[in-house]
């Protein structure tokens, strides 16, 4: 299916696929994926390194001047960096998870990382996850479809990843996480996460990849009216005969 140079939006709850999901329409629909998340997590990584949060996650107001020269950017196949480094693998940790919300619930963060995706995506046909790129970040985008799931099968998907890449997860700790990021996401100030009014929900707790993409391509269809050539139907369309 061809689509138009659109942009898609999808947000929702941590784990909830949103990043495997948004991968998927880039890849077959030939569009630039964008995971924000990744972003503050990018942000997040650097404040630990450089000292600029405490344990305890009180932020040094000097992190708002370093964002004015902090390069974080995108590679091939979506992997961040931090200048020259490749900092995908350190900002997917449960420590990073642990200081990201509250990281991102500061404005000028925000601020920050909502500047770089409009720079990135400047050249259209974009496909973007988070929590507030529907509400916020590109609040005129095509289509937005908000992801939800169940929280236990969210935490499962978590721990199954963290498994995979050999960081020995707790699961009552990765749930815990998902909890409260979900708490801080949705109860901030600035941008909280919301459901934007003219989304449509996804909840994929019992649902396969090609039954969501089946699912947004239908929404696509829908929108744009990209109806395939309709089947034949019995006693219904052109009258052969000519007769009325
Ligand atoms: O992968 P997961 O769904 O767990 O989270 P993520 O997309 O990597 O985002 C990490 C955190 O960044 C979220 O819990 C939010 O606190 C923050 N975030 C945000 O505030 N706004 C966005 N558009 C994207 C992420």
């Amino acid at each position: 299916m061809q689509i138009p140079d659109i942009t898609i939006a999808v947000d929702g709850y941590s784990s909830t696929g949103k990043s495997t999901f948004a991968r998927l329409i880039a890849e077959k629909f030939g569009f630039l994926y964008l995971d924000s998340g990744a972003m503050y997590r990018g942000v997040t990584l650097y404040a630990q390194e450089n000292g600029l949060i405490s344990p305890d996650n009180v932020i040094d107001p000097a992190l708002e001047k370093a964002l004015e020269t902090l390069d974080l950017h995108f590679g091939q196949g979506t992997v961040l960096y931090m200048g020259e480094r490749n900092i995908e693998k350190l900002i997917r940790t449960m420590e990073v998870s642990a200081q990201v919300s509250p990281i991102a619930t500061v404005p000028y963060v925000r601020q920050y990382v909502d500047r770089r995706l409009h720079e990135f995506s400047a050249a259209g046909r974009v496909v973007m996850d988070g929590r507030d790129i529907g509400t916020t970040v590109f609040p005129n985008a095509e289509i937005k479809v908000f992801m939800t799931a169940r929280p236990e099968v969210r935490a499962q998907r978590r721990f199954d990843e963290l498994a995979a890449k050999g960081q020995n997860p707790v699961f009552e700790e990765v749930l815990k996480n998902l909890e409260e990021r979900d708490y801080i996401d949705s109860h901030r100030e600035a941008s909280p996460l919301r459901r934007a009014a003219d989304s449509f929900e996804l909840n994929n707790s019992d649902m396969g990849l090609t039954e969501e993409i089946a699912w947004v391509e239908g929404l696509i269809r829908g929108k744009f009216g990209l109806l395939d050539a309709p089947e034949e139907i019995p006693g219904i369309g052109a009258d052969k005969t000519g007769t009325v």
